[in-house]
């Protein structure tokens, strides 16, 4: 089993989102045995939430399923459950490092970096714009999919 954790900074907007939007490409591939996603925050206020409303909102629009999404903090044990811990922004990288005492490991990974776009996923929290967020965070999760999938 490929093991995938999201991280942002909340694990209320962004993460839950890219964990949805996954879980949702993989059953639509039948992987669902072979790879699977959670997620995770750097920070504590929202243990135990269910995602923000922007983020539910857009994906419901887009019918993928939200069921299950509840925040939780990562912890020094995430780096050795997973196989890829993926960061939406750099401060999220380098909180991920904080947490896990790891750094330059490559199964820390920028969503972006694996795309053209090479970039931070905004914050929608702060931006209020959850459309740019749905497509950056698909986007990058198609091409972390593919990424796996050659790997497997
Ligand atoms: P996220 O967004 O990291 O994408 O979940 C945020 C959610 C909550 C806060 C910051 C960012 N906050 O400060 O409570």
């Amino acid at each position: 089993m490929v093991k995938v954790l999201f991280v942002c900074l909340g694990n209320i907007c962004r993460s839950p989102m890219a964990e949805a939007i996954m879980r949702d490409l993989i059953e639509k591939e039948d992987l669902s045995k072979n790879i699977s996603v959670d997620s995770a925050g750097t920070g504590s206020w929202h243990i135990g939430e269910p995602p923000h409303k922007g983020t539910l909102k857009k994906l419901e629009e887009y019918d993928v399923n939200t069921k299950g999404l509840i925040a939780r903090q990562l912890s020094s044990k995430d780096f050795d459950e997973y196989d890829y811990i993926v960061g939406m922004d750099e401060s999220n990288i380098r909180n991920i490092s904080k947490i896990t005492g790891q750094s330059n490991d490559p199964k820390i990974i920028r969503l972006l970096d694996l795309t053209d776009a090479k970039k931070d996923v905004p914050d929608p929290y702060y931006t209020g714009d959850f459309q740019e967020t749905y497509d950056l965070i698909s986007e990058g999760c198609q091409v972390l999919l593919e990424r796996i999938k050659v790997n497997m």
